[in-house]
């Protein structure tokens, strides 16, 4: 281990949170993770004995009064987000907390709160601003390679939906999933959105239907700056994870296709084909996810700015607030409508 490296706790070691401490543990030097806490004692077990950490516990109490340990990375379900943020935050730990912040604005913003009173740093789990593909996209637009951008086409479409145990405590769709798709259009943008208009429906699943989400949807963006953006998104694409954007400007185009394990085309007498894109957000993201808590552990042992604050986890979640709206009562909602 380094001589400077990052105590870290890790509480919930669910999908993400096993892929957050396999990463800490093996792709970040700096990093040295402690402990990790799971509600349900024997995911911490089974996370504690893949990814060698020290301790393992049931309750993450243990993690914030660890006097050793800096910086707490919260993977539990979205629900529990904001009040470990807020007790992380008075035990004076730094916080890594994956998308979204809370369900609601009152509750992140008295998250939010504790983090500015007690001076520690907090950074959102958007990782696909970590994306070689999209830091491309955002390149383009910073240095004007495809002029002042005019229309933007966001497709974000899963392999298959999540457990209905999963969707019922997620917020739905639009706090859940699109959230990522909502970042990603102010990161590429650089704009603000200000009004969502959204058509949405049940497709595929009863389960989805029965925790009253949907699975469907096609959301309309109107930026501060003109720029017009949809979001395509699904939570059943029967080819496969797919991830692309378009972003049209006065000067050209750009665009991101899906990545794939492998090159290889198959053409004979019927057909030209190939595998299917990387099958989930696990195999798509991998390299953003460790770039994410990377630059995350470098933030705060160098004392830097983290690269995705709390702020820019509070936007998306007033725009999937927006969306449910939209949803609801079938108009286009303005942003300023969900702050008032
Ligand atoms: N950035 C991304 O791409 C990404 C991907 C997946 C999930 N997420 C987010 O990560 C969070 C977890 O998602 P997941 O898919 O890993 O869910 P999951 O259900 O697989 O795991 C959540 C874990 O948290 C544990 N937990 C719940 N309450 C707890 C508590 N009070 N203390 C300790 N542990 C607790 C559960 O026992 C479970 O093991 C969600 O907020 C989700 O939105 C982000």
């Amino acid at each position: 281990m380094p001589e400077h490296s990052l105590k870290i706790g890790l509480i919930g070691a669910g999908r993400i949170g096993l892929q957050h401490a396999e990463h800490l543990t093996s792709r970040i030097p700096s990093a040295d993770l402690v402990m990790v806490a799971d509600a349900y004692e024997e995911a911490a077990r089974l996370c504690a004995d893949r990814c060698a950490i020290p301790f393992a516990t049931r309750d993450y109490h243990a993690i914030l009064d660890h006097p050793d340990i800096q910086a707490v990375v919260i993977c539990s379900s979205t629900d529990t987000h904001a009040r470990i943020i807020e007790e992380a935050a008075q035990a004076g730990k730094h916080i890594f907390c994956e998308k979204p912040i809370a369900l609601d604005l009152p509750s992140i913003d008295r998250a939010l709160n504790a983090v500015e009173r007690n001076g520690v740093k907090l950074q959102i789990g958007f990782n696909r601003r970590f994306d070689a593909n999209y830091r491309r996209v955002r390149q383009a637009v910073e240095q004007g390679e495809i002029g002042r951008p005019h229309l933007l086409h966001i497709v974000s479409r899963d392999p298959e939906p999540p457990p209905v145990e999963y969707i019922r405590v997620s917020g739905g769709m639009f706090l859940d999933m699109t959230i990522h798709d909502f970042d990603m259009a102010r990161f590429l943008i650089g704009s603000e959105v200000e009004e969502i208009f959204v058509l949405a429906n049940v497709m595929d699943s009863p389960d989805i239907a029965a925790a009253s989400d949907v699975d469907t949807a096609v959301l309309m963006l109107q930026f501060t700056n003109g720029v017009i953006g949809t979001i395509s998104n699904s939570r059943h694409a029967a080819y496969g994870y797919d991830q692309r954007v378009e972003l049209l400007g006065s000067a050209g185009v750009i665009s991101t296709g899906n990545n794939y394990p492998n090159t290889a085309i198959i053409s004979d007498e019927r057909s030209v084909r190939r595998d299917q894109p990387l099958r989930f957000f696990v195999e798509r993201y991998t390299e953003s996810f460790v770039s994410e808590m990377a630059a995350f552990v470098d933030a705060v042992l160098h004392e830097g700015p983290v690269p995705v604050t709390g702020r820019d986890g509070r936007i998306p979640v007033v725009m999937a607030l927006a969306a449910q709206k939209s949803h609801i009562e079938n108009r286009p909602i303005r942003l300023s409508e969900i702050e008032q």
